[in-house]
């Protein structure tokens, strides 16, 4: 890793002559950081940060993100150019190895890919142990956890080549189990997947096809597929890549580490965020109903958000959100869809947000989940689908990151401390004794 020490800074505790001195790092981008690593031993102290929005958990060279300005950079390159000039098994290889491929590497990558698209077909059994209205994201947690049962051979993550292949076996496979997950729902047949199809292709394929016709994959579709992949291919440490971490950093195999991902991509606040924009958008069912259901957003201690609008870190717009605009417009306009009345209604209730008080003071803006949700849907994707698209993507930058935790020498088993306001120790009483 390659931080460097570029300053310091010295905490005092008041009252006390105690003070300790904290190197300043400096990465390539973005503010210092105080490495904090000394402060306990030093002071006797902790730090304190629920949800960590003030603490770097980790060295990383994948993505940077300038949440202020509205930036997103993979490997250096702003997704604005990959989404357009790349698609997403080069962005894949990007974000993996750190270097936009030549012409022969992307060859042998993309044939490593194809070549482990097929599952085990007892994992195919696998799936009738669930109900048939199960949600497609529990079937993902299920069968990718499962995967470990299955290939006994890339369990050891000291082993560089079976890291590799167990890289290549989740990239390569889970667009097939987010398929079967959904052909299961729907009672059709399972699709196997075809090699000779690109990576968005044929996910498309094997969601779409059915064994009694030919299926011919829409090339507009496709791209919009291959974008919204690209755009959801990673994002620092968010929520699910940190949870592929820190199960990580116990020395869990990767399928196990990225189920834990999954679990943690399904919540509303997270990777199901355009599921909710749907219910939401279902819920207000007409223009008219806009300033009503705003009033209910903005009241004071309603849990009612408005799904789809808010970031963690973009206090300015995602950068995401500004290219799904755009692709979902394409996406209609291919579709033949003119009057589209939720995205109607989307278009309606972005306008009255951007201009409204609560959410500009707020720095409240759209997120890419509040358009990916509308282009799945013209697409005729299922609601219950959307969060599975979103992990079908993110697995290459969960893998990514899981990748380089492993082989950096200073990673750790991730182990918070906390605030303890619990009782202070007491002694047992007898039940006699109580009340
Ligand atoms: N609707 C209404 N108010 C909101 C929203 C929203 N979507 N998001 C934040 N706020 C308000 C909060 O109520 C709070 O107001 P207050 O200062 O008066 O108390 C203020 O904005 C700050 O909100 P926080 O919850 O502190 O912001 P945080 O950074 O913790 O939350 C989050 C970020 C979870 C994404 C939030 O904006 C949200 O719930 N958005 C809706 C869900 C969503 O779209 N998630 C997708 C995220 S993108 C992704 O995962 C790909």
């Amino acid at each position: 890793m390659s931080s460097r020490t570029t300053g310091s800074v010295t905490v005092t505790l008041d009252g006390t002559n105690r003070s300790a001195t904290l190197p300043l790092l400096s990465g390539t981008l973005g503010p210092q950081v105080v490495d904090i690593r000394k402060l306990y031993n030093e002071l006797g102290i902790f730090t304190y940060d629920p949800g960590y929005g003030a603490t770097a958990s980790c060295e990383s060279q994948i993505t940077y993100i300038d949440g202020d300005a509205g930036v997103l950079l993979y490997r250096g390159y702003p997704i604005e150019q990959l989404a357009e000039r790349s698609d997403f098994i080069e962005v894949a290889y990007l974000l993996m190895y750190g270097e936009l491929p030549t012409k022969a590497q992307l060859a042998e990558f993309e044939r490593g890919v194809t070549r482990h698209t097929m599952l085990h077909e007892q994992i195919r059994r696998f799936y009738d142990g669930f109900r048939r209205d199960a949600h497609p994201m529990a079937v993902m947690c299920g069968v990718v956890g499962a995967m470990s049962a299955f290939y006994h051979d890339s369990l050891d993550i000291n082993d560089p080549e079976q890291r590799r292949i167990a890289a290549f076996r989740l990239i390569a496979k889970v667009p097939t189990i987010a398929a079967w997950a959904y052909k299961y729902a729907n009672g059709q047949p399972f699709m196997y997947p075809r090699n000779e199809l690109k990576y968005a292709e044929n996910f498309l394929y094997m969601l779409n096809a059915v064994p009694a016709e030919d299926y011919r994959v829409s090339p507009v579709l496709a791209r919009a597929m291959d974008r919204i992949l690209v755009l959801h291919a990673d994002h620092e440490q968010n929520a699910s890549t940190s949870t592929v971490r820190l199960a990580g950093s116990t020395g869990a195999n990767p399928y196990a580490c990225i189920a834990a991902g999954i679990a943690a991509l399904w919540g509303p606040a997270h990777g199901g965020a355009n599921e909710a924009v749907l219910k939401m958008l279902g819920e207000i069912g007409h223009p008219k109903n806009i300033p009503d259901f705003i009033r209910r957003v903005k009241a004071k201690d309603s849990n009612v958000r408005l799904m789809g609008f808010g970031h963690r870190v973009y206090k300015n717009l995602d950068p995401r959100a500004k290219i799904m605009r755009q692709t979902c417009h394409e996406v209609l306009a291919e579709l033949g869809i003119k009057d589209e009345p939720l995205l109607d209604l989307a278009m309606e209730l972005e306008r009255i947000a951007l201009e409204d008080e609560y959410f500009v003071s707020r720095k409240l803006y759209p997120n890419v989940d509040f358009y990916s949700g509308i282009i799945l849907k013209a697409m005729g994707i299922p609601t219950s689908m959307f969060t599975v698209i979103f992990a079908v993507a993110r697995t290459v930058g969960w893998v990514s990151q899981w990748k380089e935790m492993i082989e950096d020498p200073s990673q750790r088993i991730g182990r918070p401390r906390q605030v303890y306001s619990g009782p202070a120790q007491r002694d047992y009483r007898p039940i006699e004794a109580r009340g």
